[in-house]
């Protein structure tokens, strides 16, 4: 297969850059996605789209509470540019079709979360993400020149160490497209890619036990272009959401934050708000990591399962307008949230660190873009605030999509035509034991999720480090002679995913942000503006 533009996944980023690229250019888009188009991180997205819209609010507002979440570690040029676009990209949503909720007078209604001076927050109810995703979709089907193939999962990027003739460029590698593995047939497939390759392949919160990402979200993009060469940066910070549904059955559903925001309480078993003992001043809206650590800490010294979130004292018909989703879903697993406290957990949520870019989309391999949950952009730094993910998305995707169409215009001609090698499946045979797959599976999400959490220290590091080790030698063992299936690419990337946390909180001598360590329980201001990055 060829392509133009080679888009890998058909969230909020691969969307919006394929059809900013489509609607500016003649050039052809070909989007894979390795399950049903809508199957995303960002179909379930809940909370909203921070913007700066009302007048009473200010840019310099937002990128303040960026910058103070982010404990340090943003890089305040790419929250910049998040920030002063963001409500340009919000405004193209719409007019692409999105449906917000509006107030009686039709102004946009905006929502509060964790982190926000304002009320800043463009959402559809409790199912942003789903609106996004309908009018990002709805949109790149009627366009022709953009194509979708479902059930097509990216294996491995093709960059030179795939050409037949050996020949490398000496600075830098570059991207030709991508190893694709069609899952109906069960063949991998060479798709050149002409001009260029976006990874928008998500982030990895399935490493984790413990998650509010769907299935999906194996991190197999972070994966893929760390085995090609790019650099990886601050993997260590990954983001625990405070508030998951804790009942059985409930998958970790997510209980958003703007529940919180709302005027929702946090309370032990015995009914007590607790968290003026962690931020007498920001309570409940307090930045995930110190609602999340504050929660954690809770748990560990009553002894309980969970804490509760409790908004029985917020008029009911207001909770049921405003979390419709949320309330439905408590509702079906026995749980009336007007009269009833939610009983909630912690669970991992977000990627902040991925592949490094710059403020264009771009990597250290040529021809290879990275965007949304899958890129480093240096907007989140240590912590991400709430509802930063799906703008950051949006902005940095348009940002990419200019930047190639910048490109094309001055280049003229195409990617030279190199020979690659086509995928060799020789000497594998069909996977005999699927035991082995779903053991190390298992293996990785528990071990990540007791030694790599909200509480690090050394010794759970190094613990971590040498079983990962382990593991990831036996899946490379058995990748090399069995037939690619999904299950067991899925594993791979995840094992992947998870070494790369690993060294990355092994490397950092500190606490910062979401990275909280008992062997370094201070921020040390040494490590300011210290991102971590592990490849070239
Ligand atoms: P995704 O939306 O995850 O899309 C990734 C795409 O890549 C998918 O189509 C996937 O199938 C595809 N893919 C992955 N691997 C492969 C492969 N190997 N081959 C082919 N295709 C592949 N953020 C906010 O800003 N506000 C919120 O309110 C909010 N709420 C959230 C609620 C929940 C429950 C969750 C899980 C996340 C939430 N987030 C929120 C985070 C936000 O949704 C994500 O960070 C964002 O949607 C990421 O968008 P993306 O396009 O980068 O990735
Ligand atoms: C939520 O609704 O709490 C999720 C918001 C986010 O992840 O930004």
């Amino acid at each position: 297969m060829q392509t133009d533009v080679l888009v890998l996944g058909s969230g909020s980023a691969g969307l919006f850059f394929a059809l900013t690229v489509a609607e500016q250019s003649d050039m052809s888009v070909l989007v894979i996605t390795k399950k049903d188009r809508s199957e995303s991180n960002t179909n379930y997205a809940q909370g909203g789209i921070a913007s700066v819209v009302d007048e009473m609010d200010s840019l310099e507002a937002h990128v303040r509470d960026t910058l103070i979440a982010g404990a340090g570690l943003c890089h305040e040029d790419a929250v910049r540019v998040l920030v002063e676009e963001g409500p340009q990209r919000v405004d193209d949503i719409i007019a692409l079709g999105a449906r917000f909720t509006r107030t009686s007078g039709g102004k946009l209604h905006l929502g509060r979360e964790g982190g926000h001076s304002a009320n800043r927050i463009v959402h559809a109810k409790d199912l942003t993400g789903r609106e996004l995703e309908r009018a990002l979709l709805t949109a790149v089907q009627l366009h022709p020149k953009i194509t979708i193939l479902e059930n097509h999962y990216a294996v491995e990027l093709l960059t030179d160490h795939q050409r037949i003739d050996g020949a490398r460029a000496k600075k830098s590698i570059t991207c030709y497209g991508a190893y694709v593995l069609n899952e109906p047939t069960g063949q991998v497939e060479i798709v050149r890619a002409r001009q260029a390759v976006m990874l928008a392949t998500g982030g990895a919160g399935q490493v984790y036990l413990h998650t509010t990402n769907p299935l999906i979200a194996t991190g197999d993009g972070i994966a893929m272009a760390s085995r090609a060469g790019a650099r990886i940066g601050n993997m260590e910070f990954i983001q625990f959401h405070p508030t998951t549904l804790f009942a059985p059955d409930a998958n970790s559903f997510l209980i958003s934050e703007a529940v919180r925001g709302a005027g929702g309480l946090l309370l032990d078993k015995d009914g007590e708000r607790f968290m003026s003992n962690y931020d007498a001043e920001r309570m409940e809206l307090a930045p995930r990591d110190i609602v999340a650590r504050a929660i954690d800490a809770e748990l560990k010294k009553r002894g309980d399962d969970c804490v509760y979130l409790d908004v029985s004292h917020l008029p009911s018909r207001e909770v049921r307008h405003e979390f419709p989703n949320i309330y439905n879903r408590c509702k079906e697993l026995g749980i009336d949230i007007t009269k009833q406290a939610i009983p909630v957990v912690p669970a991992a949520h977000y990627t902040c660190g991925g592949i490094v870019t710059d403020l264009e989309g771009t990597t250290n391999i040529d021809r290879l873009y990275a965007s949304g949950e899958a890129s480093m952009t240096g907007v989140h730094g240590a912590n991400r605030l709430a509802s930063n993910s799906l703008l950051e998305a949006l902005v940095f995707s348009r940002r990419s999509a200019n930047h190639l169409l910048e490109r094309v215009k001055k280049e003229k001609k195409p990617i030279k035509d190199v020979r690659l090698m086509p995928w060799d499946e020789s000497g594998t045979e069909n996977a005999e034991e699927w035991i082995y797959i779903s053991h190390d599976h298992r293996e990785v999400q528990q071990l990540m999720w007791d030694y790599v959490g909200i509480v690090r220290s050394n010794y759970r590091l190094e613990r971590a480090y040498r079983r990962m080790k382990l593991i990831r030698k036996e899946i490379e063992d058995y990748y090399r002679k069995t037939k690619v299936t999904v299950p067991l690419l899925e594993l791979r990337n995840i094992a992947e995913n998870a070494m790369l946390i690993v060294r990355s909180a092994m490397r950092r001598k500190e606490s910062r942000g979401l990275h909280y360590t008992t062997d370094y329980p201070n921020t040390d201001d040494r490590h300011w503006r210290h991102d971590t990055i592990i490849g070239q």
